[in-house]
């Protein structure tokens, strides 16, 4: 089977192509206009996608080296995301799937993240668990079989990679902030302040990352750090890797702890990780270093896999198709869309 597969949910237009279940091609096209305004502008994502969807899509069959005539389904991403970026990738499927007469099926980018594990890798056996942290998403998902998920906890305020780029932004980083965070940190000394971990000692598996954020602010505040106080003075790099480092061990430290409770409550011995977060350096070593303290098996998302793409979303779709699961001309874009 010839599969295409779409992905505008947020600020990257990206196809992809899956030939007899080989990934072919994967093009993706990340908007560097958000740069400069130091998060996401939905409408000038919208404005993007509208412009790239076409050279993008006729790059991945290029490089996938096919017409678009051999298609024979399109997987899109339907949801969550932001209204106007969904409704381009929509459509475009939408109507190729009308001019070709070709069956489509609308992709949950979260369930795109988890089985970003599967794209051309094996992937973890059933049952595993899997922990995405994007920009939009903190949950832990116990995946009991194909498109069987079960939502275990979830971020109850901001997501893990959205307290990253905030507080890259505070810090002067720009955006995206993670992969700066990430790079600064690993010359900085993670007990130089401790950040408050988020436990949230209720026995749930939900996280919270605003309390971190708010700290990071108080401390730079009281210490002089933000442009607005009488006494200024600059973070010098040193102490703005130190920062960092303090920062992302808050983070990870919840992360890493609430998963493995997770696996050892519910008794599971697969453990995935999946969204842009997932490919922070940290993350993924004391992961791996907790896997192996409890003989768990961990399982990481190839680099270009962790940030959205349309690979991953072509294989969640190639998994719909197998199913049956094909979507009416009915289905529309669902920004708000949960993981069933
Ligand atoms: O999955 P993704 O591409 O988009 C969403 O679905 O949200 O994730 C983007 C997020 C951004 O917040 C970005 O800062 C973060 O992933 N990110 C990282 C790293 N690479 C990307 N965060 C920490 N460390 C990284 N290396
Ligand atoms: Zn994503």
């Amino acid at each position: 089977m010839h599969i295409l597969g779409i992905e505008t949910s947020c600020d990257e237009t990206s196809a992809a192509v899956f030939i007899n279940g080989e990934l072919r091609s994967n093009v993706v096209s990340s908007h560097l206009v958000h740069e400069q305004y130091g998060g996401v502008v939905p409408e000038l994502a919208s404005r993007a996608h509208q412009q790239l969807i076409v050279p993008v899509v006729g790059e991945a069959l290029r490089l996938a080296g096919i017409e678009k005539e051999r298609i024979d389904g399109i997987a899109v991403t339907y949801g969550p995301g932001l209204a106007g970026a969904l409704l381009v990738g929509m459509n475009f499927a939408k109507g190729l799937s009308l001019g070709l007469r070709i069956p489509f099926t609308g992709v949950n980018h979260l369930e795109g993240h988890i089985y970003s594990n599967f794209i051309d890798l094996p992937g973890p056996s059933y049952p595993f668990l899997c922990l995405i942290v994007s920009g939009g998403h903190t949950q832990l998902i116990l995946v009991s079989e194909p498109l069987r998920h079960t939502l275990l906890g979830e971020t109850l305020d901001d997501a893990a990679g959205e307290a990253y780029d905030k507080v890259a932004k505070m810090l002067g980083l720009g955006f995206p902030g993670g992969p700066k965070i990430d790079k600064l940190a690993s010359t900085g000394n993670p007990r130089f302040v401790l950040f408050p971990r988020s436990y949230l000692d209720d026995g749930s598996f939900n996280f919270s990352f605003s309390g971190i954020k708010t700290s990071v602010l108080y401390w730079l505040r009281d210490h002089g750090h933000l442009p607005q106080a009488p006494s200024f003075t600059p973070v010098g790099p040193g102490l703005l890797s130190d920062l960092c480092a303090s920062f992302q061990a808050a983070v990870v430290d919840v992360l890493v702890e609430k998963t493995m409770r997770a696996a050892e409550q519910f008794g599971i011995r697969a453990v995935a990780i999946a969204g842009g977060v997932s490919a922070n350096s940290e993350l993924q070593r004391r992961m791996r270093q907790a896997a192996d303290e409890r003989d768990l098996s961990l399982f990481l998302p190839r680099p270009e896999y962790c940030t959205d793409n349309a690979a991953m979303i072509v294989k969640a779709g190639e998994l719909r198709f197998a199913a049956g699961l094909r979507s009416t001309f009915e289905l529309h874009a669902e920004p708000n869309l949960s993981l069933p």
